[in-house]
């Protein structure tokens, strides 16, 4: 497993730098329309590094950083809530974000099926989904996912076509853009998830 409760400090200085701008800009149009009654989900949050870069596009919503590992939780910024959780077991009512954003986290999330469905539950209708993760098919991203799996992480990760298409099986309108290994996954709850 990774260590990420000792690991803080290295995120939370560095871990900006793994997201490009196209996907800063793709977050920008999440995070721009949203106002001081709305609410986004920084789900793995782990040190807060997305919920950083959507403040700076707008400070106007409530922030909530929810990760399982209070290492990480703990250099996350002191205008967010923090929330120790996992994915597969949220702790928020239906229906409660506008907007949940996941950075490179995803992958490491043990159960996909309960997490995604958790995701659907707490999203309000018309809500958007943002997830940023890397292509285990192209070489850099394979790197990652064999690096990770050698230190016994979930390795969940999937092609953004995959992934798109398990998402719009739960309700989902999906668009996704990739950028060598890296790819940004833009969904919108639609409707209900039977599951
Ligand atoms: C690579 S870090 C990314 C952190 C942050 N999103 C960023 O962009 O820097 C992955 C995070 O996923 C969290 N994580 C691991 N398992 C999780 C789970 N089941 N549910 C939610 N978060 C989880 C870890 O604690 C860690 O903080």
């Amino acid at each position: 497993m990774i260590p990420f409760n000792y690991l803080g400090f290295i995120f939370k200085h560095f871990g900006k730098r793994i997201y490009p701008e196209c996907a800063r800009s793709y977050l920008e149009g999440c995070i721009e329309k949203l106002n001081k009654d709305s609410a986004v989900l920084d789900l793995g949050g782990g040190t807060g590094v997305l919920t950083e870069i959507a403040y700076g596009f707008n400070p106007s919503p409530q922030y909530i950083v929810s990760d399982p590992s209070i290492g990480m939780l703990k250099h996350s910024p002191n205008f967010s809530q923090k929330v120790l959780s996992k994915a597969e077991n949220l702790p928020f009512k239906d229906e409660s974000f506008d907007c949940v954003m996941i950075g490179e986290a995803l992958h490491h999330f043990k159960n996909i099926d309960k997490s995604l469905n958790e995701i659907h539950r707490v999203l309000k209708h018309n809500g958007t989904l943002f997830i940023f993760d890397f292509d285990p098919k192209v070489f850099k991203g394979k790197m990652i996912y064999l690096f990770e799996k050698m230190l016994g992480e979930p390795v969940n990760f999937f092609q953004p076509s995959e992934l798109s298409e398990i998402l719009q099986e739960k309700g989902f309108v999906i668009n996704f853009h990739k950028k060598e290994y890296k790819y940004v996954l833009l969904g919108t709850k639609i409707i209900e998830n039977n599951n």
